[in-house]
């Protein structure tokens, strides 16, 4: 086991899960708003079932599923992930960068700032020497968040979601990319 490192902004904490945060998981995932550019449905057996996995793997490796607190607010107001690409893609292997909020938690710069933060930690500690991250074509709220992380997007990097059904309106995907400026290579 991995000690879980918390990740401290000025407004929020990036921290291990709590028993307590499953239902705030499986709440936030109930909101069709929260879920609407994801193709799968999450159902509270899935939820439950993907933050146990979540919980284990940030505990082995040290980073992965960060459960996001608003200190002094909301215990649970969302996640940020720093993982392997977990599918084949052109552009994998390759290590991303993710996040979701509550809706009631929108508006605020709280993805953005958690995400800074996040990605300081991936080119600190971790020295990863690149990150990206990629979201469906449709969805601009979240590529929005990724243009002020100072990511870039070149749509010869777009692609088809393996997971997602040949058919399906939110197949096509965008990739950003941010290098660590830190290194070299
Ligand atoms: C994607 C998602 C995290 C973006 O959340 P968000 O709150 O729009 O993003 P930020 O935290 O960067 O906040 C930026 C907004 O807060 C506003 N804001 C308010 N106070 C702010 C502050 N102190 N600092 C920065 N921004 C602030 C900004 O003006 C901006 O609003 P705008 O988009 O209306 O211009 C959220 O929509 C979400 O969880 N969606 C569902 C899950 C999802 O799609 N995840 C991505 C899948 S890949």
């Amino acid at each position: 086991m991995a000690r879980v490192p918390t990740i401290a902004t000025s407004r929020l904490l990036l921290r291990d899960w709590r028993d307590s945060d499953v239902e705030a998981w499986v709440q936030m995932n109930a909101d069709p708003r929260v879920t609407e550019f994801f193709a799968r449905d999450y159902t509270r057996e899935l939820c439950e079932a993907s933050a146990a996995v979540m919980r284990e793997q940030l505990e082995r490796n040290g980073f992965g599923w960060w459960v996001v607190e608003l200190r002094g607010g909301a215990a649970f107001a969302g996640v940020i992930v720093l993982q392997a690409v977990p599918f084949e893609a052109r552009f994998a292997p390759a290590k991303e960068i993710g996040w979701r909020f509550g809706v009631e938690h929108w508006g605020r710069g709280y993805a953005t700032e958690g995400a800074r933060a996040a990605l300081g930690y991936a080119f600190g500690e971790l020295a990863w020497p690149e990150v990206v991250a990629f979201t469906a074509a449709s969805n601009r709220r979240s590529q929005r968040v990724m243009e002020r992380l100072g990511m870039t997007h070149d749509p010869a990097d777009d692609f088809d979601h393996p997971n997602v059904a040949p058919s399906h309106p939110l197949r096509r995907h965008v990739l950003y990319r941010i290098r660590n400026s830190n290194r070299q290579t």
